[in-house]
């Protein structure tokens, strides 16, 4: 759908966290030609990106860079991920509520950089009188490539989803989000994924205007075999559970959900990825191996997914020891999984990384 996100995961965040000076100063590149306000004639209307080719990576995280957004576009990161909280109207970004401030919002950090970026990209001038159509992405060397901005709700769904919905603003007055339009997928420049409290219901509640996606809950997506009964058994006593709790931190793939799940609930009018916790729903590999039942599962997963035109996603993977993690990687490379999330960087062993890192790298 969006062109093919390589296996890749981690995160330029890993990358990133190792080698933050050398992004941090390249981000810098950015900022002063997002600032000026147009071309003059040391730089052509859309360099800003000239030098960058995009690659399968998500910074995860991202806010936690010192140039967030930018370090993430000048390492050529496709994704880029920003939890975002509701206090009174606004959403403010950060991991934790002790870590939000009042001026680090979606607006300043994420909406309005990217109008800016966006702009520049797509230049009117006397050679091109008109708007591009599609609009150019933020990658001058593929601009196809649209930029994958997933949004982790972290306080309740409804409420956050106004508030998002009303946020992203000035990037759908301008045409630059991707968006369903009741018939087809219409691709632009920036790809919105919510997740976490994210609601289901609201993302599908308007059947001819969607621009933000939704990321599936992988465990729960249906078979269309008929002897997967079982694990839609196991999944409509999931639904109940979840119905009955009160609680509004759900968590990804959990909120707003319809009573029963199809195999044709989630598909690519409604969703982008289909995730989940790689340690709840596969667990950890020992003594070193994928057990049959654990390659089943990885296989089902990629299969039902792919069928509905999602990409797979896991989260919450191993990341230490090192031969392990490799060993995972390969795994689900091999499987066809789509992206891989590291979490907890700061847990990992510390230094360990450093040599190895850039071998995932295209
Ligand atoms: C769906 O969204 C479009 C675009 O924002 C809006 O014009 C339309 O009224 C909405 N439809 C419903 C049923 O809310
Ligand atoms: C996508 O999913 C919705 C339910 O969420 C369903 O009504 C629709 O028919 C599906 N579309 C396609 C093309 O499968």
């Amino acid at each position: 759908m969006l062109g093919i996100i390589q296996f890749i995961s981690i995160s330029c965040g890993i990358v990133l966290s190792f080698f933050p000076d050398e992004y941090d100063r390249a981000a810098h590149n950015w900022l002063p030609s997002v600032d000026s306000a147009s071309a003059d004639t040391k730089h052509w209307p859309t360099d800003v990106s000239r030098d960058i080719i995009p690659v399968g990576c998500h910074s995860h995280n991202d806010y936690w860079r010192r140039v967030p957004l930018y370090s993430a576009l000048q390492a050529g990161c496709v994704g880029v991920e920003a939890d975002v909280w509701l206090f009174d109207d606004e959403l403010y970004v950060g991991h934790t509520t002790s870590s939000l401030t009042p001026r680090r919002t979606l607006r300043s950090m994420y909406v309005d950089p990217l109008v800016a970026i966006l702009e520049r990209q797509n230049p009117i001038t006397d050679f091109q009188p008109g708007a591009n159509s599609p609009a150019h992405g933020v990658f001058d060397t593929d601009p196809g490539q649209s930029l994958l901005l997933l949004i982790d709700f972290k306080t309740a769904g409804p409420e956050t989803w106004y508030a998002v919905s009303k946020h992203l603003g000035p990037l759908r007055d301008r045409g630059y989000l991707t968006h369903f339009n009741g018939e087809e997928l219409i691709q632009g420049p920036i790809t919105v994924i919510g997740t976490g409290n994210t609601p289901f219901n609201l993302v599908t509640a308007n059947t001819t205007y969607r621009d933000i996606f939704f990321d599936a809950p992988l465990d729960r997506l249906v078979d269309e075999d008929p002897d997967q009964s079982a694990y839609t058994q196991q999944n409509l006593e999931m639904v109940s559970r979840d119905t009955n709790t009160q609680s509004t931190n759900l968590g990804q793939g959990q909120s707003g959900m319809p009573a029963v799940i199809t195999a044709n609930t989630f598909n690519s009018t409604n969703s982008f990825y289909a995730s989940v916790s790689f340690q709840k729903a596969i667990g950890f590999p020992w003594p070193f191996h994928f057990t049959q039942h654990q390659m089943a599962l990885i296989r089902r997963h990629v299969r039902v997914a792919h069928r509905q035109g999602l990409k797979v996603r896991y989260w919450a993977l191993p990341s230490w020891p090192r031969s392990l993690r490799n060993h995972i990687w390969r795994v689900l490379a091999q499987e066809g999984v789509d992206v891989l999330n590291v979490d907890d960087l700061v847990g990992a062993t510390k230094g360990d990384w450093n040599t190895e890192v850039f071998d995932w790298w295209p």
